[in-house]
């Protein structure tokens, strides 16, 4: 009734004119609810003499709704049962409004004086708000695709629509959002957000939509529509592998995206599809597919059924390598000979992917030479000609990224005698121990014979040892090495001069003897120096002549 509020001044304004309306009544429209009532004041102060005359035009026809007089009011149908004048301001009221009730009432005042006053005013029943509710022309939207016509309609007069998401007005940009409202009528309306290329975040709101008028206002339940969007962030996993991945592991590659619905996954070896499904790819369904077995790019997409966007992750390369179970040895299987064989030695495995073939030699890396040559693959080795150096262990390591396994052979090349040596000492005291030892490299190990001036001793080994050297043991020995693979025989020899000794054990006639030796020998000796004294120069060509004495 804030409606019937009028500004004095206006008041003030237009009471002079009588026949300006609007001093008579207040401004309208007044809006009503339908099945409420509506009291129209009037602004002039009443006499009890005047005479108040209320009229209803609903834009065609006038009815005569009523007449004040002489303080009595009388109504005319059909406000008989719901409308009154009020005698003492002439104020009407009329109750349980409808549709019908919407038009101009009009006043007519006649003054005891002769002036008539009139005035008219607006009423508008109003339609209450309901219904408020939203539809969608899209049961499913596609993001960046679809365009999404959301209509709110109600019941309700004189609607006015706002939309909000969740609680944040929805501002019209007039490009990917517009808001587009039918004309206010009396019964009811209706308004249209139109979202092109729909985002993901638009409609999750959730979305509500209020329908007001000047009276009322009516919310709708919450809308909300889906909007599938993706695949994107397609991911595989892990993104790095090692470039060789061990057969039968428990290696997998996995798959996301971001995707409404979710996405389901392919895989690609390469440009061929394996027969798999899920986010996960196991090794096993590789290997049983029977890929891996090159390096190769592997990568999934991603599909999403609603939006139909197929998006390739990034591709992953390794290839799936089969662990070596063991290594074997091939080596030559007849005799090797210094100066006159070649040895073939080669090297495979049992099973699995060889990528490296390292060999060593005594441990050490062996290097290609004039002799010594790899295959291009380095699976075998081929040493010619044969030298005594290269006897040995060799070792060949097989390897590929996930397992190393080795295996050796000793190469045994025949060679020598080298020449012989012949070490021990050249003169000894009588009864003393003599040691020679013979020594010749030689493979295999060379058969020693020892000779005492020609005469073959018994011992057959390196060294040749006399517990108790006499005299008769000095001689020449020769050390003789026999190869038996070779057949070659060296030679060498060594003099042993074993000194007689003067000792204890002797009798007493042989000490006379060797006393009375001695006295002639110092007699002989004696004459000699005196002898000698005369010839002085002659001593040093015999002493010549003594040194010559070698025994060869
Ligand atoms: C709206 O959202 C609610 C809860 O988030 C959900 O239960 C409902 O299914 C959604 N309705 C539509 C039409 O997506
Ligand atoms: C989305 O739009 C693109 C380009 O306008 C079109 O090629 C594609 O088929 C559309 N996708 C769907 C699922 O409608
Ligand atoms: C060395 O090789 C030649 C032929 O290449 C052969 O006639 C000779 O018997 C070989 N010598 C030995 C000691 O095996
Ligand atoms: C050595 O033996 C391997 C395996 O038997 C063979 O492939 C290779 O040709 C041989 N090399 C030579 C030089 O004979
Ligand atoms: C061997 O020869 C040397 C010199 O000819 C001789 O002195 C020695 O007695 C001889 N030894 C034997 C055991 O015959």
């Amino acid at each position: 009734m804030d409606l019937f509020y009028l500004n004095p001044l206006l008041f003030l304004f237009f009471l002079p004119g009588f026949c300006a309306g609007s001093s008579v009544l207040p401004p309208g429209p007044v809006d009503v609810v339908a099945g409420k009532s509506v009291t129209l004041r009037v602004l002039v102060a009443k006499n009890t003499d005047d005479i108040i005359i209320w009229n209803f035009s609903d834009g065609k026809d006038q009815t005569n709704v009523g007449t004040l007089r002489s303080n009595t009011s009388q109504l005319n149908d059909p406000y008989k049962t719901r409308a009154a004048i009020d005698p003492s301001n002439g104020f009407l009221t009329v109750n349980a409004l409808q549709n019908e009730d919407s038009g101009d009432y009009s006043i007519n005042i006649l003054k005891s004086s002769g002036t008539t006053l009139t005035g008219e005013i607006k009423v508008r029943v109003l339609v209450p708000v309901s219904n408020v509710v939203i539809k969608s022309d899209l049961d499913e939207a596609i993001e960046n695709n679809s365009t999404v016509v959301l209509t709110c309609s109600a019941s309700g007069s004189d609607l006015t629509f706002s939309w909000t998401n969740d609680t944040v007005p929805i501002v019209a940009d007039g490009k990917r959002l517009i808001v587009t409202n039918m004309p206010p009528s009396l019964d009811g309306g209706s308004s249209k957000l139109t979202i092109t290329g729909v985002l993901r975040s638009d409609l999750v709101g959730p979305i509500f939509c209020t329908a007001k008028n000047s009276l009322e206002q009516g919310k709708s339940p919450p809308f909300n529509l889906t909007v599938y969007y993706g695949p994107e962030d397609v991911t595989i996993n892990p993104l790095k592998p090692s470039e060789y991945v061990t057969s039968n592991s428990d290696f997998n590659l996995t798959c996301a995206a971001r995707s409404s619905p979710p996405a389901t996954f392919t895989w690609y070896y390469n440009t061929v599809e394996i027969k798999a499904s899920g986010p996960i790819l196991t090794l096993k369904t590789i290997e049983t597919q029977g890929f891996g077995k090159q390096l190769a790019d592997y990568t999934c997409r991603a599909q999403n059924a609603k939006t139909k966007r197929v998006i390739p992750s990034s591709a992953v390369r390794f290839s799936v390598m089969e662990p070596i179970i063991d290594a074997i040895i091939t080596s030559p299987t007849s005799a090797l000979m210094a100066g006159n064989s070649s040895a073939n030695i080669s090297c495979r495995a049992t099973s699995g992917n060889v990528t490296e073939i390292i060999w060593l030699k005594d441990s050490k890396a062996l290097s290609a030479s004039d002799r010594v040559v790899f295959s291009s693959d380095k699976s075998s080795i081929f040493i010619s000609v044969l030298q005594k150096e290269d006897n040995g262990v060799y070792t060949c390591k097989l390897r590929n990224s996930v397992s190393e396994k080795e295996a050796t052979y000793i190469m045994t090349v025949s060679y020598g005698p080298d020449p012989v040596t012949v070490n021990g000492k050249g003169e000894v005291e009588v009864d003393t121990e003599v040691v020679l030892t013979c020594s010749a490299p030689s493979v295999p190990p060379a058969n020693f014979t020892w000779k005492l001036n020609g005469t073959v001793l018994p011992p057959k080994t390196t060294n040749l040892v006399i517990q108790k050297a006499s005299y008769k043991d000095s001689g020449l020995y020769t050390c003789e090495a026999f190869n038996q693979v070779t057949g070659k025989t060296t030679v060498n020899t060594h003099t042993l001069s074993v000194k007689e000794e003067i000792n204890d054990g002797l009798s007493d006639g042989a000490i006379a003897g060797i006393v009375i030796a001695c006295l002639v020998a110092v007699g002989a000796f004696i004459a000699l120096f005196f002898y000698c004294r005369q010839k002085v120069p002659n001593r040093s060509s015999n002493k010549h002549d003594a040194s010559i004495q070698s025994p060869y």
